[in-house]
């Protein structure tokens, strides 16, 4: 079947063959991180917006791991976050004395990562790191730091593989931009 894009489409930031190359990548580097340590490994997916990289992710590492879910909400359906993060959904293990792989899809400000790793650190785990798919730089209020990182990119607002807009645009193959103002 053809792969026809529709001229409403987002334009594309990063084709899906990069971004596949580069989850290979970012699995090697976990991997080697993590090849020889004792205990559990937690791969812990960043609900909504990371659930397609982190199924795509997952499948790449070739280690042991139990798989959890984290749901948060911080931007309702507007493209400016609300500064306010909510858990909607929780894990369903505890974490203590685990290794922590934190999944996430995009770090804007970082006051959703800086949330949660409060929270995550509060539940004693072994070690916690953070897997994200995409950051922006410049726009990082909160000091926080990202283990492995799959691209960064500018002040946009970014779709697909996973990402929406207002719930859109999850399931465009390729990371995409749109304009703030649709
Ligand atoms: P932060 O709290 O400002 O770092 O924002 C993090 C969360 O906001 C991400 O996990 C996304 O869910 C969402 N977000 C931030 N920037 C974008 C974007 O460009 N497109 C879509 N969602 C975004
Ligand atoms: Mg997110």
């Amino acid at each position: 079947m053809l792969n026809i894009e529709r001229p409403d489409d987002p334009r594309c930031l990063i084709a899906k063959e990069q971004v596949h190359a580069r989850v290979k990548e970012l699995a090697k580097e976990i991997e080697d991180t993590y090849h020889d340590i004792e205990g559990n490994l937690v791969a812990v997916c960043v609900l909504k917006g990371s659930f397609v990289f982190f199924s795509d992710l997952i499948r790449e590492i070739n280690l042991p791991m139990s798989c959890e879910f984290l749901g948060v909400s911080s931007y309702g359906s507007k493209t400016q976050s609300s500064g306010e993060v909510k858990i909607t959904l929780d894990l369903t293990c505890p974490i203590r004395g685990k290794h922590v792989l934190l999944i996430e899809d995009i770090v804007d400000t970082g006051t959703t990562l800086h949330f949660l790793l409060q929270s995550l650190h509060a539940r004693g785990p072994e070690s916690i790191r953070v897997c994200s798919l995409l950051a922006k730089p410049d726009l990082l209020e909160k000091p926080v730091e990202i283990d492995y990182l799959g691209f960064n990119i500018g002040n946009e607002f970014a779709v697909g593989y996973g990402i929406d807009y207002a719930e859109r645009y999850r399931g465009l193959s390729y990371i995409g931009a749109v304009d703030k103002t649709i």
